[in-house]
């Protein structure tokens, strides 16, 4: 396991982020942040507190079949409320090729918000396999390693570390 980045960098990037989208959704009737289960489950409530605006929440799970190759996506849990004339926010851990939050923004474009945009902790910049617009805030760029930590996982392992790392093969094997 190789830290990338501690957990200080991260809260205050995180800080970061929470102010740049308070400024941006400051007049916003109806804020409706989306968490992206389970990859957002340190990401989204450390940026909600630093979001001192009204908000609702609500989570989205979205995977890939399980044996596929970039296959098919399975919604997995829907909880969310009506976000017709809402400006929702999707907080994602990270975008790879942005398939699964292409799937997230047509679904939930179906549902007629006012807005739509995404926020995501880490992104692994040429990996995107088309344009993502509404890709509006990034905390950090990461390379084409995979990574761990802070919500993120390696088959449902580490994601309470407190830091983000980059796996290495000894890790892989559980050693
Ligand atoms: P995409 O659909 O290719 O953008 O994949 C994004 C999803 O794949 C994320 O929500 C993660 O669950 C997972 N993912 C992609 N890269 C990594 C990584 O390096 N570590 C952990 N999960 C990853
Ligand atoms: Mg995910």
């Amino acid at each position: 396991m190789r830290e990338l980045i501690n957990a200080a960098r991260i809260a205050e990037r995180v800080r970061g982020l929470g102010a740049e989208i308070e400024r941006d959704y400051a007049g916003s009737p109806d804020l409706v942040l989306i968490g992206m289960l389970r990859g957002s489950v340190c990401f989204l409530p450390d940026l909600m507190r630093c979001v001192a605006l009204p908000m609702r929440v609500g989570f989205l799970g979205i995977h890939r079949y399980d044996g596929t190759v970039g296959g098919d996506l399975r919604l997995s849990a829907d909880e969310t409320d009506n976000i017709a004339g809402a400006d929702v926010l999707i907080v994602e851990d990270i975008v790879e090729h942005g398939t699964t939050l292409q799937a997230a923004l047509d679904l939930l474009r179906d549902r007629l918000p006012r807005s739509i945009a995404v926020a995501a902790l880490l992104s692994k910049p040429g990996a995107l396999k088309h344009p993502l617009p509404e890709l509006r805030y990034v905390g950090f760029e990461v390379g084409s390693e995979f990574v761990v930590g802070y919500g993120l996982d390696f088959d449902q392992r580490y994601r309470n570390l407190p830091y983000i790392a980059a796996l290495e093969p000894g890790d892989a094997a559980g050693s």
